[in-house]
């Protein structure tokens, strides 16, 4: 009898692990989608001010340059996407950036690794912070130096 509990309660323990992982959310959303959902939304941060705060908050796993090498990626699994990767910021929408900053992985269907940021940022520190993750796609081969200030960026005022 101890026996047979033993093993009723060890299958209980592996079905309990093999369940099936959550359905992720369609990462696979129609181009034209994606391209709407980046009109609707734009990161509007300083990139300057924001590689103060990815220095002391987000260094440690996605890496000074944003490759993902970071002191603390080599535990990390999955491992953070590489910011300096053009063709795979390309596939990403500002929206979806900002949003895993604010909300983290696991409200956006991925790793919980990728804690939420509200708590220690504000909204326009998290846009700032934001925008530094941008800007190091578009300076991959240089160091992350802040851009000069580009005023025709700017989303025009009303
Ligand atoms: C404890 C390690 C850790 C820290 C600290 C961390 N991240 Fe992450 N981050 C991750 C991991 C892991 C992923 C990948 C999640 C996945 O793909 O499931 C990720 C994903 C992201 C993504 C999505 C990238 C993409 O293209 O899919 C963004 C943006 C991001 N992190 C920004 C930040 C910012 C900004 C900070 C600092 C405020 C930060 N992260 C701090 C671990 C971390």
């Amino acid at each position: 009898m101890k026996k047979f509990l033993a093993v009723a309660s060890a299958v209980v323990a592996l079905t309990a692990f093999a369940e099936p992982p959550k359905a992720k959310p369609a990462d696979a959303k129609p181009a034209d989608a994606k391209a709407a959902d980046a009109k609707k939304f734009a990161i509007t941060g300083d990139a300057a001010k924001g590689q103060v705060k990815y220095k002391e908050l987000c260094v440690a796993c996605h890496g000074e340059l944003g490759k993902g090498d970071g002191a603390a990626a080599a535990a990390l699994t999955p491992k953070p996407a590489n910011f300096a990767d053009a063709a795979h910021a390309a596939t990403v929408t500002d929206e979806y950036i900002y949003n895993m900053i604010k909300e983290g992985g696991a409200a956006n269907g991925k790793s919980p690794l990728m804690a939420s940021w509200k708590g220690a940022m504000n909204e326009a520190q998290m846009m700032d912070v934001a925008a530094f993750v941008r800007s190091l796609s578009k300076s991959a081969a240089a160091a992350p130096v802040a851009p000069a200030p580009a005023a025709d960026k700017k989303p025009a005022k009303k």
